[in-house]
């Protein structure tokens, strides 16, 4: 790997004008920068980006903390934060937190070893470490004090119990997500609501997570608990997609024995035979724009908008029956 000092030699140039061509920190002359970078050229060379980030006391790198890769929301949202961080000039180090605390801290740490430039996070992390860096929250945001990008989870929730609400609903059952994630709750608040309004009896049916190990044991408690329920609003898509499948699975037919509405939209459930019904939720946008918001407060410029909500959509497929009349 060439050096450094091979590009100074090469160059005719001091080391020390060298490295103030390539951190763009103090003078260097019109003429020297031109060998300099002639001499890079010829040599192919490329910084040792640790040792630049230690001048630099910053790297070009952002890191992101995420619930669950398997879930196919979330590299959804990975894909928006890639996409203009790359446009920025950084790199992405993830980090799949599994819904682990241990494993959060290990990445928390990695972070800053690596002495990220900034921080997003779609955990819903208590640690102190993310405090003293650059950070936005994404997706479960739990406080106004932060950076954040979510979308309208209280929306989403009356969109999906005014679906199955206008389409001869019978027995209702709404899956709650995880109590511990915020979402779930202001998600229950909207579905309840429309419901209530329509004067609809439902039941509840808690659900421990939003992955896919649980999903389908979760099923098969639903329709044992429930075995007459014409109508479920699902947590998410995963557990949307499960109980389509058990429903096939005990002889039930969908939408016309029972409609499921879903929530996410993620790209398995317009493939799903009948199509989820569900809740759209912008993930690229998130992603992408808390980026946006993360590089500019890097950057050390004002941002506009400290705490973004961004709206969802119904998408309406085969798991609902016709609206009424
Ligand atoms: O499917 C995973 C869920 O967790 C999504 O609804 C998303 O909002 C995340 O919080």
């Amino acid at each position: 790997m060439k050096t450094i000092k091979d590009v100074a030699h090469l160059a005719g140039v001091s080391v020390a004008t060298v490295s103030r061509a390539l951190n763009k920190s103090g003078y260097v002359s019109e003429k020297s920068s031109q060998k300099v970078e002639a001499a890079i050229k010829e040599l192919d060379f490329y910084p040792n980006e640790v040792a630049r980030s230690l001048f630099q006391k910053k790297s070009k790198l952002i890191g992101l903390l995420l619930p669950d890769i398997s879930n196919p929301f979330f590299p959804l949202v990975a894909k928006g934060v890639e996409d203009k961080i790359n446009e920025m000039g950084y790199n992405l180090i993830l980090g799949n937190v599994q819904e682990n605390r241990s494993k959060e801290t290990e990445y928390i740490r990695a972070f800053a070893q690596n002495n990220v430039a900034g921080v997003l996070s779609a955990v819903e992390s208590s640690s102190n470490d993310l405090k003293n860096m650059p950070f936005v929250m994404l997706d479960r945001v739990t406080s106004d004090k932060e950076y954040s990008v979510h979308s309208d989870d209280y929306q989403g929730g009356m969109l999906a119990a005014t679906a199955v609400s206008e389409r001869s609903p019978g027995q209702v059952v709404v899956m709650v997500g995880p109590r511990s994630i915020s979402n779930s709750l202001v998600r229950l608040a909207g579905s309840v609501k429309v419901l209530e309004e329509n004067q609809l009896s439902y039941q509840l049916f808690e659900t421990e997570s939003f992955q896919f190990d649980s999903a389908q044991k979760a099923a098969y408690q639903l329709f044992e608990t429930f075995p007459d329920v014409a109508s479920i609003i699902a947590s998410n898509d995963i557990h949307a997609l499960s109980v389509m499948r058990e429903a096939i699975r005990r002889g039930l037919t969908i939408p016309t024995d029972v409609q499921v509405v879903g929530y996410d939209d993620n790209p398995y459930s317009k493939l799903m035979y009948p199509s989820l019904s569900t809740i759209a939720q912008p993930a690229y946008q998130i992603g992408y724009k808390g980026a946006e918001i993360l590089c500019n407060r890097i950057a050390g410029l004002k941002i506009k908008e400290k705490n973004i909500q961004l709206p969802v959509e119904l998408a309406i497929r085969e798991s609902l029956r016709k609206k009424e009349k």
